[in-house]
């Protein structure tokens, strides 16, 4: 594996959370059905929502932390652990599955080092699952953010990782 130099994103202090936390909700403090848009603008900035944060908007919009944590786990867009900076969803829709999709996902887990629903611990790269892209005819089906990947074979994912890993070394 080449030896690229990553920066680590930012990592927020406690203070800098509960910062931004006052200012987003500061935006929608008041409104109907202010606790949906609060999370998202908050995943948006914090790249997923930080437990600090969520106790810190409960408290401002006076709902109770129980609920708040409900509303998170109940969509699935939400995310309480960090993501990396580049998503890769493997497609394991019908198609893709019986075309190969399992040993693409596999070629992605054993490169990255990192399981399904995991992050690189530089924080470059997360891994998940999807359900169809609508592109089943040039399956399997991988995408990365919004860069899609087609007929992808396992033994090209080590390939596919290493451009990124090289955008971002040359990105410096
Ligand atoms: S099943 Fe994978 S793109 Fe449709």
């Amino acid at each position: 594996m080449a030896d690229t130099a990553q920066t680590l994103p930012h990592q927020r202090t406690d203070a800098e959370i509960i910062q931004q936390t006052d200012i987003v909700v500061g935006e929608f403090i008041g409104r109907k059905g202010a606790l949906i848009p609060v999370l998202q603008t908050l995943q948006d900035i914090f790249g997923h929502l930080p437990e600090l944060s969520l106790k810190r908007a409960g408290e401002l919009l006076e709902i109770p932390y129980s609920e708040v944590a409900g509303v998170v786990s109940f969509y699935k867009y939400f995310s309480t652990v960090p993501r990396g900076k580049y998503l890769i969803r493997v497609c394991l829709g019908t198609s893709c599955y019986v075309r190969g999709g399992k040993e693409v996902l596999e070629s992605f887990k054993n490169n990255l080092g990192i399981g399904i629903d995991e992050t690189t611990e530089d924080q470059l790269f997360s891994l998940k699952v999807g359900r169809c892209f609508g592109a089943c005819g040039l399956a399997p089906v991988a995408m990365i953010n919004d860069d899609i990947y087609r007929r992808v074979k396992p033994s090209k994912v080590g390939e596919i990782l290493q451009s990124y890993k090289v955008m971002e070394a040359t990105d410096d």
